[in-house]
């Protein structure tokens, strides 16, 4: 059964509340982005399988875990989901990289994409698909779409603020995959950006409007 989490942790909470606040300035916006990014990522990796491999310690010889089985992709969303690569490859350093731009439109709310480069062999990978914000869902529906149609079956989708109707259409577009939300919001406005939210977490990671 596919696993919903929502993040409880108070560093987690603090991080969050940071970040949405307006004078959260582009420099620690980028921070805590990767921090919580980390943090999050934590979390949704603990069921990695292990497995026993023979370590000599200076004292005795013994059968001890290590990170086993299939190897990761991150496959952040453009461009936002880029804030939190670097904090989950401190977690994972060998993963490899891959990119799915996408932009939303502003009349329609309906993704764009504009770009999609995989690693090889991602089929055989568990993809990790970070982005800071699953707002009516659309985009994230579109990369899941894109991941499987390379033949992914398991994904891990994060985001940092979810509004519940974004949670709700991915659950129902991809009951199979796993979803880690750090903190789900009240509702969309009527533009489609998530209430009490943090704005526009590209243009506040990257500096532009
Ligand atoms: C934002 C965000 C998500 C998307 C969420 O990206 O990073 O990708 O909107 O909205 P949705 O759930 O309604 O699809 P945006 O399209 O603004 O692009 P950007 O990251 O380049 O700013
Ligand atoms: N994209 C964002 O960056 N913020 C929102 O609130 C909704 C979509």
């Amino acid at each position: 059964m596919a696993t919903v989490m929502i993040m409880d942790h108070p560093l987690i909470k603090h991080k969050i509340s940071l970040l949405r606040d307006e004078r959260t300035g582009t420099r620690d916006f980028r921070i805590l982005v990767e921090e919580i990014a980390m943090l999050m990522g934590y979390e949704a990796l603990r069921d990695l399988p292990t497995e026993p491999v023979t370590v000599k310690s200076p004292i005795t010889v013994s059968q001890q875990p290590m990170l086993t089985g299939k190897k990761l992709a991150v496959v952040p969303i453009l461009r936002a989901g880029l804030g939190m690569v670097n904090g989950i490859l401190s977690l994972v350093p060998s993963a490899k990289v891959g990119h799915i731009g996408l932009a939303r439109d502003e009349v329609t709310h309906e993704p764009h994409a504009y770009y999609c480069k995989l690693p090889e062999n991602i089929d055989e990978r568990l993809v990790v698909l970070p982005d800071p914000m699953l707002a009516t869902g659309g985009s994230a529906i579109q990369a899941v779409d894109f991941i499987k149609a390379k033949g992914c079956q398991n994904i891990k989708f994060m985001c940092v603020i979810a509004a519940p109707e974004g949670l709700k259409a991915l659950q129902t577009a991809h009951p199979d995959i796993d979803i880690y939300v750090g903190c789900l919001d009240d509702h969309l406005n009527e533009d489609a950006y998530i209430v009490p939210g943090l704005g526009d977490a590209g243009d506040r990671i990257f500096g532009t409007k």
